[in-house]
């Protein structure tokens, strides 16, 4: 199916029409934060629902019970989806989780008036687009990405879900709000995931002794992660989601692009990385 077909265009970016329809962006639009609120704000594809386990776990003081019996998109849903208006958020105790994929210039007023506590994950953009080739093959909500050398004119482009990666990640690093907002990468998680969950823990002002911290960082490694039905999206039909071609929690590792992209392709790749980003000031660890 095409473009026109499958996305709404919605301040300037596509949204899959199916999961973003005009009332959940309209619900989320009047949203009313509280200033304990967490956000988990991503790129699609860089680590949303690995921190959709890690900051439950850490809000909880490790006590596994959301994650083992919520499903990631109601335990920390997004705001922009169509779930969000059916589960009652307005009531939850705080402090409140939740996700969004949109771009700090989409955020909706309340936002910016009660600045509650954002946490935002970046991953090496190859990367990003390495996983976001595999899920736009085993999804039917979006267009389907053709050869890679398609995929990475449209990825390039931004005619992609939520829009060019460049404009997000320079969205988010020029926030006004950066001392409600903690920075962490993809990578860092994997380099280092306990120092990563202290990190968190820190900027959530919820100290966890050095067991807690570890058992946290056990649960959330790709591979206990992948065993967790709450989090591995088995419980999503295959008509929506064809784990068979591509399982959603599928290699969790850094530097796969190098096996899909060739040298031109990568070379490509960096020239517009390196046009885009030119005026970022931000050391990411892919760098
Ligand atoms: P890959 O497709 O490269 O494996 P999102 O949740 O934002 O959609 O991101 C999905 C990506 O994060 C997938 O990348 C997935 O495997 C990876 N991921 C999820 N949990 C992870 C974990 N515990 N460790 C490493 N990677 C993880």
């Amino acid at each position: 199916m095409t473009e026109a077909e499958l996305y709404s265009l919605y301040k300037g970016v596509y949204v899959p029409t199916c999961l973003h329809p005009p009332e959940s962006l309209q619900y989320y639009e009047e949203f009313t934060f509280r200033p304990d609120d967490i956000l988990i704000v991503t790129y699609p594809k860089s680590g949303t629902t690995w921190m959709q386990e890690i900051v439950p776990l850490i809000v909880s003081g490790g006590d596994p019970a959301s994650v083992e019996s919520l499903p990631n998109w109601d335990r920390v849903p997004w705001l922009e989806e169509h779930r969000a208006k059916v589960l009652n958020l307005e009531e939850r105790p705080s402090p409140r989780m939740f996700s969004t994929h949109f771009h700090n210039n989409m955020m909706p007023p309340s936002f910016f008036k009660v600045k509650p506590k954002v946490i935002y994950v970046m991953r090496n953009p190859k990367d990003v687009f390495t996983s976001s080739f595999h899920y736009y093959g085993m999804t039917s909500f979006l267009v389907n990405p053709g050869t890679t050398s398609e995929f990475l004119s449209t990825f390039l482009d931004g005619k992609v879900m939520f829009g060019s990666w460049f404009d997000h990640v320079k969205g988010w690093l020029n926030a006004e709000n950066k001392e409600c907002i903690l920075y962490i990468s993809y990578e860092e998680l994997l380099m280092d995931l306990k120092e990563s969950v202290a990190r968190i823990s820190q900027f959530l002002e919820k100290p966890l002794d050095a067991k807690v911290t570890e058992k946290i960082a056990d649960r959330c490694l790709f591979k206990n992660m992948k065993q967790n039905n709450m989090s591995n999206y088995s419980a999503v039909p295959r008509e929506f989601m064809d784990q068979t071609k591509s399982e959603f929690l599928r290699k969790g590792i850094a530097g796969d692009w190098k096996n899909l992209l060739t040298l031109a392709e990568a070379e490509h790749f960096d020239a517009v990385y390196k046009d885009k980003m030119k005026d970022v000031k931000y050391k990411f660890v892919w760098n």
